[in-house]
C-alpha cells in the first residue's frame, strides 16, 4: 500500500507500514469530552454498490481488509444498523493484540464496543455473543420496541432507549459520548449512513472504491428517504493497494 496524497515528501514507493496507518487515521482531539467524531468507513464499486450479491465482503480486498482492522483498533465504538448486523453476520470485535499497547496508552478499552442501531430489536442473540477480550456491546433502540425482546437482548447487551419509533441519532451519539465512547465508527450500512449524513453527524468517511462495475441496481452507499443535498468533501489522504483506492475524506464544514 502506498500514498498517493498527499505526495509523500520523501519516497513515494515506500510501502506503508501499519504504524503509518495508524498515524494516517488517528482520530482528532476532542474540543470537549461530550463532542463525538463520526467516521464511517464504506467500500463501494467503482459504480458506487455498496455490495455485491448482497454482500460488501465481495468488494473487499487485502487493502481494505487492513485499513479496516486499522480503524477498529482506533475505534472507542463500532456504530451498526441492525441490516448489516444480521446479513454480515455480526459480532462483538475481539480484541487484537496489535492494538493492545495503543489502546491501553489512549485509555481504550482493549477491544471496540459494538452499539447496534435498530428500531425493532430483532437481533438474534448470536449476534451479541462476547469474543476474546470483546467489550460489552450497546442496543440502541427505541421504546416502541418490543419489551420482551428488549429483555432478552438486556441479558448480553446494555439496551438504550433513544427515541419512540426510530433511533434519535442525535441522542445516541449523545449516550455513547455519555460512556466515554467518541471516536466512532460507523460501518453501515447504507440506511443508517443516510441517516447520519442526513442529521449532518458525519465527520469523516474512509471509502475504499473496489476496481470494479457490479454492472447490477442493488443499494448504494447513502439509503436516503429524502434529498438532503450535497455536502461537501475535502481529501484528507488518499492510498492505494494494487488496484484499490483507500480515500480519507474530511466533511467541510466550512
Ligand atoms: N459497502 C459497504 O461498506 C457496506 C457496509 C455495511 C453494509 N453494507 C451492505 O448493506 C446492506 C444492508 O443495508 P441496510 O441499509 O439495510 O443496512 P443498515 O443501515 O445496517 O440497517 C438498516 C436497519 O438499521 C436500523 N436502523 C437504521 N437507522 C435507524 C434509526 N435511525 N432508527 C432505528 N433503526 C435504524 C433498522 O433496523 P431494524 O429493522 O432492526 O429496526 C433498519 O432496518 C447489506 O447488504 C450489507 O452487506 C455495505
Amino acid at each position: 500500500m502506498h500514498q498517493l496524497l498527499p505526495t509523500p515528501l520523501e519516497d513515494p514507493d515506500r510501502e506503508l507500514a501499519d504504524e503509518d496507518l495508524v498515524q494516517a487515521y488517528a482520530y482528532p482531539e476532542a474540543a470537549s469530552p461530550s463532542d463525538c467524531w463520526v467516521r464511517a468507513n464504506m467500500v463501494a464499486s467503482a459504480d458506487g454498490a455498496a455490495g455485491l450479491d448482497g454482500r460488501s465482503g465481495g468488494l473487499s480486498g487485502e487493502g481494505d481488509r487492513r485499513v479496516f482492522g486499522v480503524l477498529r483498533g482506533l475505534a472507542d465504538a463500532v456504530l451498526v444498523g441492525a441490516g448489516t448486523v444480521r446479513t454480515e453476520e455480526y459480532r462483538p470485535p475481539a480484541a487484537a493484540a496489535q492494538h493492545a499497547a495503543h489502546r491501553r496508552a489512549r485509555g481504550q478499552l482493549p477491544a471496540p464496543v459494538l452499539a447496534v442501531v435498530t428500531a425493532r430489536a430483532e437481533i438474534d442473540l448470536e449476534h451479541l455473543q462476547p469474543r476474546e477480550g470483546s467489550s460489552r456491546p450497546l442496543v440502541l433502540t427505541t421504546t416502541s420496541a418490543d419489551a420482551r425482546r428488549r429483555a432478552e437482548l438486556a441479558t448480553l447487551a446494555d439496551v438504550v432507549l433513544v427515541g419512540r419509533d426510530r433511533v434519535d441519532l442525535s441522542e445516541a451519539l449523545a449516550a455513547l459520548a455519555a460512556r466515554g465512547l467518541r471516536r466512532l465508527l460507523c460501518e453501515g450500512g447504507p440506511t443508517l449512513l443516510g441517516q447520519v449524513v442526513a442529521g449532518g453527524l458525519l465527520d469523516e468517511l474512509c471509502l475504499t472504491t473496489a476496481a470494479l462495475l457490479t454492472g447490477s441496481p442493488g443499494p448504494r452507499l447513502l439509503d436516503l428517504d429524502r434529498c438532503v443535498g450535497p455536502v461537501r468533501l475535502r481529501i484528507g489522504h488518499l492510498l492505494v493497494d494494487r488496484d484499490e483506492l483507500l480515500a480519507r475524506y474530511l466533511v467541510d464544514r466550512g
